[in-house]
């Protein structure tokens, strides 16, 4: 696969003149990567009205710049090499500390290099979309596993170990296993406490592959669902269609949310939901644009997105259904594809 880098930095680039700066210092290690291929802890590069660009990094990865279609220098203080008055810089990523050091006379830009990167390029929807095979697959491999005696923490493990086996460069981040009354809690830490009959369970989980996040969630029961439970799945899934549906090119972000969200408070649960409908994923899980009551802007085309309604009812339980999802033509395209029924296991 070959990445067009240089495309990648002309668009940036060419958003420098309205912001009145001649170039731009790229500190952030994934927009870094993003533009150049570098994926390294210490680089930095600079991107020039015209076009041009310089990557500089230390002695470690150096080596890694060869190949690389951009000019690259070493130095182990990679943001002071390139730093100069006049050249705009990442607010939303350099410290305070290292922005002080570097002198007077740096334009802090808002997140440019972070809105090109919510619209995908081909390569990089081919990415996303076999990290998302893989976690489905996962689900699908570990699943005759699920059953009372397990626990949450040997239910992470045998995800994430599974994902690695498919081929997964590792979880794209902490799994989430929450069973019974930890399901109320929406980023519950997997513990020892064993599954049981009468327990949701709760799993958030996604392959990281070749940079690319997925993030799906799925609530199954084991045993037969209560009443109440089986209610709140219902809602949970039919917000979640609701919101999925809403996701397309030119829609508003806080829209998509009310979508869901209304279902959800329309059935006495709103109380019950209090984070955001979903949030964009590539080279970083959580990234632009973000769903939410009081988010602005409108999806473009080729955005993946997260759609992830939840209702947690404290000490009890709850239940999150999240599929990653893309924008394109004239709705989405679903790319994590296994099954929302409410499996009884
Ligand atoms: N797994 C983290 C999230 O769903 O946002
Ligand atoms: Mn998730
Ligand atoms: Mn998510």
């Amino acid at each position: 696969m070959t990445v067009n880098y240089q495309e990648r930095r002309a668009r940036l680039a060419a958003m420098l003149p309205a912001h009145e700066v001649e170039a731009m210092l790229v500190t952030s290690a994934v927009n870094v990567r993003y533009l150049t291929g570098l994926a390294s802890s210490n680089a930095a590069v600079l991107i020039r009205a015209d076009g041009s660009a310089l990557l500089v990094t230390d002695n470690r990865y150096i080596d890694k710049t060869r190949g690389l279609d951009v000019e690259a220098a070493e130095a182990s203080d990679v943001a002071g090499e390139l730093a100069a008055p006049g050249v705009g810089i990442e607010a939303a990523s350099m410290s305070v500390a290292t922005y002080h050091r570097l002198g007077a006379g740096l334009v802090p830009l808002e997140p440019l290099v972070e809105r090109l990167r919510a619209v995908k390029d081909d390569d990089e929807l081919e990415l996303l979309r076999t990290a998302c095979a893989i976690t489905d697959q996962a689900f699908a491999d570990i699943i005759r596993t699920i059953g009372p005696g397990v626990t949450e923490r040997d239910l992470a493990r045998l995800l994430d170990a599974r994902m690695i086996e498919l081929g997964a460069d590792k979880p794209a981040f902490e799994t989430i296993v929450a069973a019974g009354e930890n399901g109320a809690v929406p980023h519950h830490a997997p513990t020892d406490r064993e599954l049981r009959s009468g327990d949701l369970v709760t799993m958030d989980f996604g392959a990281l592959y070749q940079g690319y996040h997925a993030d799906m969630t799925r609530t199954v029961s084991l045993g037969e669902p209560a009443a109440w439970q089986r209610e709140i799945y219902e809602l949970v899934a039919q917000a979640q269609r609701a919101g999925s549906l809403a996701v397309l090119p030119g829609a508003e972000a806080k829209q998509v949310d009310a979508a869901s969200r209304d279902i959800i408070k329309a059935a006495g649960h709103g109380d019950h939901f209090r984070h955001g409908l979903g949030h964009g994923v590539g080279l970083e899980i959580h990234e632009e644009p973000f769903l939410g009551p009081s988010r602005t802007g409108r999806l473009e085309d080729r955005v993946p997105i997260t759609v992830e309604p939840g209702v947690y009812l404290p000490g009890r339980g709850g239940v999150r259904i999240e599929d990653t999802v893309v924008t394109r033509g004239g709705g989405a395209e679903l790319f994590t594809k296994t099954t929302k029924e409410l499996l009884v296991l």
